[in-house]
Order: C-alpha cells, then sequence, then structure tokens
C-alpha cells in the first residue's frame, strides 16, 4: 500500500493525442483543477486526428493551459512538489510537446519530473474522489488506441491479462460510425443513436481466441459490419444497427472482464478509458458486477477521456513508489502498462 501525504501536490501535463490538459491534484486523488483544451472540432473535418496539426496546436495551448490549471488552482511553481507528464503511448510530436514543457518548468522551478505512461493514467482515473479504493483489482481500459485487461497489484505494478490483438474497441466505434455517416468521434455517437435502437436486430461475430486466452479482438467484427453496410441499405435502421454493433462490442469486453475477474479471484473492478463513457457499457458492468457482489469504479465521464488530473494521479503513486526521471526523460509512441521507460 503507497500512503499519499495529504499535502502533495503534483502538476499533471497531458498531450498524447487531441486533448491539451494540466491539473493540479493534491494527495494523489483530490482534483483542485483540470483545464481540457480540445482540439475535436479541428479535426472533425478531417474524420480522424491528424498528428501534425494536433503537435502544432498542443505547442500553441500548452502553456496557457498548465497557467489557467495553476491559478485555478492557487498555486505557483514553487508549491509544487511534482510534474508528472504523459511519456507514452500516443503521437510522439504531441508527446514531445508535453514532456518538453513538463522538463522545462521542473528545471525552472526545480522540481522532480516524472513520466506517466497513459494507460496507467486511465486506470489511476479511479482513484479520483474514492479514498477508499485500494489495489490489488482487476481494470478494463478502453479507449481510441487501446484495450487491456489489467491486473492491478497492491504496489501499484501492472500485470497485463489481456489486449486487443488488432483494433481497440474505441477505433472499431470510430470507424462503424463514420462508415454509417454519423461523424466523428464515433463511440459518443454511436451510443445516442444507439438509444432509439433495437439492440438485438443484427448479430454480429462476438471473437473467442481458442487457446483460452481472453485477448479481444474487434476485426472482425468491424469487417462484417461493413460487409453488412456495403451489401445492404441500412439507412432506414440505423439506430437498430448502431445499437446491435454497440450490444457485441460491450457484451465482449463485459464477459471477458467478468472472467478476468473471477480467475484472478478479484472482488473489485475499475473501468477506463474514453469508451469507459458508454452508457450500456457502464450499464452492464454494473448489472453483472451486482450481480456477482464485486465492486464496480466507473470515473465520472470527464475522467474517463483524456485528462491530465488522471496523470496528476499517476504520477503521484509512481514517485511515491521510487520511480525517477530526469531531463533526459523521453516520449514513446509505443508504452506498454508497466513497462519502464
Ligand atoms: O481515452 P480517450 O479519450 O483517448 C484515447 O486515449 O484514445 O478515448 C477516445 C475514444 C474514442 O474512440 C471515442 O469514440 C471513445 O473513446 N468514446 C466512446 C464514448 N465516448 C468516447 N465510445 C463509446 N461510447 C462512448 N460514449
Ligand atoms: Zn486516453
Amino acid at each position: 500500500m503507497i500512503t499519499v501525504p495529504e499535502n502533495f501536490k503534483c502538476l499533471g501535463i497531458e498531450s498524447s493525442c487531441d486533448e491539451t490538459s494540466a491539473s493540479v491534484v493534491i494527495g494523489g486523488r483530490t482534483v483542485l483543477s483540470n483545464v481540457i483544451a480540445s482540439q475535436i472540432d479541428i479535426h472533425k473535418e478531417f474524420g480522424g486526428v491528424v498528428p501534425e496539426i494536433a503537435s502544432r496546436k498542443h505547442v500553441e495551448t500548452i502553456l496557457p493551459v498548465i497557467d489557467d490549471a495553476m491559478k485555478e488552482a492557487g498555486y505557483s511553481g514553487p508549491d509544487l512538489d511534482i510534474i508528472a507528464v504523459t511519456c507514452g503511448p500516443g503521437l510522439i510530436g504531441a508527446l514531445l510537446v508535453g514532456t518538453c514543457a513538463a522538463k522545462g518548468l521542473a528545471s525552472v522551478w526545480k522540481k522532480p519530473v516524472i513520466g506517466v505512461n497513459h494507460i496507467e493514467g486511465h486506470i489511476l482515473a479511479n482513484l479520483i474522489g474514492n479514498p477508499e479504493l485500494q489495489p490489488p483489482f482487476i481494470s478494463l481500459v478502453v479507449s481510441g488506441g487501446h484495450s487491456h485487461i489489467i491486473l492491478v497489484n497492491e504496489d501499484f505494478a501492472y500485470e497485463t491479462i489481456a489486449r486487443t490483438r488488432d483494433d481497440a474497441a474505441g477505433e472499431a466505434f470510430d470507424k462503424i460510425a463514420r462508415k454509417i455517416g454519423l461523424g466523428y468521434p464515433g463511440g459518443p455517437l454511436i451510443d445516442k443513436c444507439a438509444a432509439d435502437g433495437d439492440p438485438d436486430a443484427f448479430t454480429f461475430p462476438r471473437t473467442r481466441f481458442p487457446d483460452g486466452s481472453l485477448d479481444f479482438s474487434f476485426s472482425g467484427l468491424k469487417t462484417a459490419a461493413l460487409n453488412h453496410i456495403n451489401q445492404h441499405d441500412i439507412s432506414g435502421c440505423i439506430s437498430d444497427f448502431a445499437a446491435s454493433f454497440q450490444k457485441a462490442v460491450v457484451s465482449v469486453l463485459v464477459n471477458h472482464t467478468m472472467e478476468a475477474a473471477s480467475l484472478r479471484g478479484m472482488n473489485t473492478i475499475c473501468v477506463a478509458g474514453g469508451v469507459a463513457s458508454n452508457s450500456l457499457l457502464r450499464k452492464m458492468m454494473r448489472d453483472e458486477t451486482d450481480k456477482s457482489g464485486l465492486r464496480l469504479y466507473i470515473p465520472e465521464s470527464v475522467f474517463c477521456t483524456d485528462n491530465a488530473a488522471m496523470i496528476a494521479c499517476a504520477g503521484t503513486y509512481s514517485y511515491l513508489k521510487g520511480n525517477r526521471d530526469g531531463m533526459d526523460l523521453n516520449a514513446f509512441a509505443t508504452l506498454s502498462p508497466g513497462a519502464k521507460h
């Protein structure tokens, strides 16, 4: 167990994709500020994130966003204990903007800087406002780039139990939403459209590997959906199609997570990442954990999507665990949860 001093102050910085964010968190779990500048409106017209544009936008916004977060928290640089920054995985140019800003401020303010794994950040968003939550627990992390089931042990070490072998869950939502003309980002739009649809109107395949692994694969499901769209006119039943597709993705996520918890004897499940905002995923996880008598945590939506508060939480725990970085901290496009950087 890691105990965080009540007044421990961390500035978190996140710039791994299309959100520039800065946050001040005290005691590892209390958010004093969480400023997020989203670039969604810029990337929308391209149907996805354009890495070069994302990097340039981060350069413009990162210092004003940090300034706002510090002001909102009522602190100045010298008050901080550490600065935590996402160092991977993500878009390399975007990550470099955050890591350079963090190292520059750490050098000026003479504070330690610590690199944080973005996926670990998503997982530890569940600590926010939940002082009683302690590992070990099973976490389902589902976002635009990642779909993992991870066991977080007592010492905040991360063991990957399952990962996707092809597309991430959010990526599958985004691709199908674009194809059926809903727009970008697709997850929230499918979620909304599915509300009026029949989730049993269409049947989609659910992949299970014969080796017994709990790994995910969404490419078969995605291809089946794309084939159906190419061969049939679904314009009169878009919401049924969205609801059925959503149910297929979500039921796989929920079944594998419940099985992982049972296999590893865990009684707490934490769901995280952008897709954790999905209303069906939240409902099905709630129903299944209630049935099995497990505890369930899912952050409120603002802490599911990319944000710096989760990076400050994860940075605080990583630092107190003894991890250290310096001015040679680099950015990494790929980085597994729990991997040393
Ligand atoms: O965690 P996140 O903000 O960024 C990454 O680290 O990727 O996740 C973004 C992903 C996108 O694919 C988006 O479509 C998906 O999360 N998402 C949703 C919902 N809200 C966001 N997917 C399904 N239902 C939602 N309500
Ligand atoms: Zn993310």
